[in-house]
């Protein structure tokens, strides 16, 4: 795993098959990132992805960004949900090292123009807006805090409504004990474009 991003800053690409190296280095990084109640797993991740050549509808659409030497410093798991036009982020993540450069930022806003261009393959002019669900912040848990600035920052309208989560790891409590979710809609109107990611 690379220890920094260098020039020129990260490439993006889809990852289409659970073959592939990059998604393994991926999946290395959302096992350490995500806690055991917040992931489900690789097994259920990987039977769920959307490939292009069998066109999984509601699937996993993955992208990934990879550095100039060619190791992924994380990605963005996503779907389209044709029956509401609307984009669903499940997971997005970046390696600690190459964190606070903008790729986080940079991996959400290409997973916008993957929903939008479903939802004009899907006769409409674009998504309704791209959803994902967000834990509530706690004290004992400073992520939180992160997280919930993160989402901020892209123009999320929170949605405070008590979710459980699903069990996603048998035996894990929901969200690593924390049960209460917020839901933020990111309507395509506070779309707030952005450059690439920095290179350091
Ligand atoms: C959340 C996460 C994906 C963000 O990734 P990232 O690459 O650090 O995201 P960005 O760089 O786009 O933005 C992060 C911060 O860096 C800042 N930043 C971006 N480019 C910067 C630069 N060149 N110099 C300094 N700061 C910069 C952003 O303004 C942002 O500030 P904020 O903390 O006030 O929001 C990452 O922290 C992560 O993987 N966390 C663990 C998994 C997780 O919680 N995922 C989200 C829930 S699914």
């Amino acid at each position: 795993m690379a220890s920094h991003i260098s020039n020129p800053a990260p490439r993006l690409r889809r990852i289409n098959d659970a073959k592939d190296r990059h998604w393994s280095e991926l999946m290395a990084i959302y096992e350490q990132v995500f806690r055991p109640g917040e992931k489900e797993s690789r097994a259920s991740l990987e039977a769920n992805l959307s490939r292009d050549t069998t066109g999984n509808a509601g699937g996993h659409i993955v992208v990934a960004g990879i550095d100039p030497g060619g190791h992924c410093l994380g990605g963005i798991v996503f779907s389209y949900l044709r029956a509401v036009n609307c984009g669903h982020v499940s997971y997005v993540m970046v390696t600690s090292t190459a964190r606070r450069r903008g790729l986080g930022t940079y991996l959400f806003h290409a997973s916008k123009d993957i929903i939008h261009a479903h939802a004009r393959a899907a006769g409409h002019a674009a998504a309704e807006g791209v959803f994902t669900e967000l834990q509530r912040e706690s004290r004992r848990r400073p992520e939180t805090y992160d997280r919930s600035r993160f989402w901020a920052r892209l123009g999320v309208t929170p949605l405070d409504i008590y979710w459980e989560y699903p069990e996603l790891t048998p035996g894990a409590e929901p969200g690593g004990h924390v049960s209460g979710l917020r839901i933020i809609h990111i309507p395509p109107t506070l779309d707030r474009r952005c450059g690439g990611p920095s290179s350091h």
